[in-house]
């Protein structure tokens, strides 16, 4: 009988990308997926260790599962992504009904490994490190408007809060004829928007310049991916995740400025406003330096919109440190962000100073931040009312489905009527009649 397989995915967009994938890759093998997670044979659960909270969610849910196993011992949970690679075999001793460990670097080897579990040999544990699974974890969800693309795997930054690196090891970029193929095939099967993803996209293709000594800073690989995938016909927009202020140099400002496909709005972490926090960080730039960033894009391109990371209560973060991040938010006119309360990682740099900020002001910083964030979005949305965008339809809107919904080039939720001429993966045209902080209202002209 064909097994039924389910998988639940925490952390970043990354993840999601590898659960993708991964799913395809299943389905190929002749598994059946299924949303709801009670049908399914196969449990798997896609990790995060970004931070504790992450974590302490998976221990959560994969630990009532035990009594699921007991009354269905033929089930099969599996363990999988960055907690796999970060605790290995240590995952069996805290969990020990589940049957499967797998970590980031051998997620490709999934189909093989599920086959000797399926035939008894429980209980496995695979993260040796290897670079194989870039171009291995391949396959998409057909008929998606929007495709993820990855275009490099790891991260060699070493910020000193982050576990990232640890968990996925040195950066390694594709090689751009791959991913303009894989450009190529989603758009054939109906995708419109490109969104092409690592943990540091603005570094993509720099180690392997490194490695053949033909580094130079002014060199930007990722500007010319840009151009690359912005010649494929059929696409109609280009966004991406996460680019590093340290390699956003003069030719990616420019090529994300001037592509006609390339979205205005940037993605781009802040983490702290402090140049002393930042330097405790390992960020290598200054405030300045970000807010110079910025303004060259503003400068070029007024429309941009910006949102960011931002870390509240880092080792040593002074009332005078927020403050200096409240105040490079708002020069930087940050309208939506995600606030993390640091949380200390171990075997990371940061995890051997003291977590001496109370988890109490962490939250009243994670607030104040919020509230920050509220009000400007309210005063940036409102400057729509009134105007007309192009927004790309989503089809219909989750919180209404009388309703439709897409976003505009600058990625503000854009709500409006549906109507028999508008089909999923069109442009149209909206008029903006009002607004509120999360969405845009209007008709389709
Ligand atoms: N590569 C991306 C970020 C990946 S992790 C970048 O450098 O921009 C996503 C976010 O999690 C980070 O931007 C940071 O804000 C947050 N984060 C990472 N480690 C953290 C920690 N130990 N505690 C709290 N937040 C953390
Ligand atoms: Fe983590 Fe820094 Fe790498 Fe981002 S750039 S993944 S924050 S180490
Ligand atoms: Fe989490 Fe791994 Fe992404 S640690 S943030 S899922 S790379």
């Amino acid at each position: 009988m064909t097994k039924t397989f389910h998988i639940r995915t925490y952390g970043c967009q990354m993840n999601e990308r590898d659960s993708e994938a991964l799913a395809c890759m299943l389905r190929e093998c002749g598994y059946r997926q299924v949303m709801a997670e009670e049908e399914a044979d196969i449990l798997l659960f896609n990790t995060c260790s970004v931070r504790e909270q992450a974590e302490r969610k998976v221990f959560g849910k994969v630990g009532i599962l035990k009594k699921l196993k007991r009354r269905r011992p033929d089930i099969i949970i599996g363990v999988i992504g960055c907690m796999a690679q970060n605790y290995g075999r240590k995952i069996l001793d805290e969990l020990p009904h589940v049957d499967l460990v797998v970590g980031t670097d051998r997620m490709h080897l999934l189909p093989e490994i599920l086959q000797d579990v399926c035939t008894g040999q429980r209980g496995q544990v695979h993260t040796e490190p290897g670079t194989e699974v870039l171009g291995k974890l391949r396959g998409h969800e057909p008929g998606r408007v929007s495709a993820f693309i990855s275009v490099m795997r790891g991260c060699n930054q070493f910020c000193t809060y982050c576990i990232v690196p640890y968990v996925r090891g040195r950066e390694k970029s594709r090689p751009l004829p791959d991913i303009v193929r894989e450009v190529e095939e989603v758009v054939a099967q109906g995708a419109r928007e490109i969104f092409l993803l690592g943990q540091n996209v603005t570094a993509y293709g720099l180690a392997e310049l490194r490695d053949q000594g033909e580094y130079r800073p002014d060199v930007s690989p990722f500007a010319d991916l840009l151009l690359a995938v912005n010649e494929v016909e059929g696409v109609e927009r280009i966004r991406f995740t996460s680019p590093h202020p340290r390699f956003m140099n003069q030719a990616f400002i420019e090529s994300i400025t001037t592509l006609p496909k390339v979205c205005e709005s940037l993605h781009v972490p802040l983490q702290s406003g402090s140049d002393r926090i930042l330097k405790a960080m390992r960020r290598g730039y200054t405030s300045e330096d970000f807010m110079a960033c910025i303004q060259a894009i503003r400068e070029r391109q007024p429309e941009f919109t910006f949102t960011t990371d931002v870390i509240v209560g880092f080792p040593g973060e002074t009332p005078e440190d927020f403050e200096a991040t409240r105040r490079v938010m708002d020069a930087a006119g940050f309208e939506m962000a995600y606030i993390f309360k640091y949380s200390p990682r171990s075997g990371t740099k940061a995890a051997e100073m003291a977590d001496d900020v109370p988890r109490a002001l962490k939250e009243e910083r994670n607030q104040i931040l919020l509230q920050d964030l509220e009000r400007r979005s309210a005063a940036g949305n409102d400057v729509y009312i009134g105007r007309t965008v192009e927004v790309l339809a989503e089809g219909p809107s989750k919180r209404n489905v009388e309703r439709w919904a897409g976003r505009t080039r600058t990625n503000k939720v854009c709500i409006f009527p549906p109507a028999k001429s508008i089909q999923v993966g069109d442009l149209v045209q909206v008029h903006i009649e009002r607004a509120t902080p999360n969405s845009l209202f209007g008709e389709v002209l």
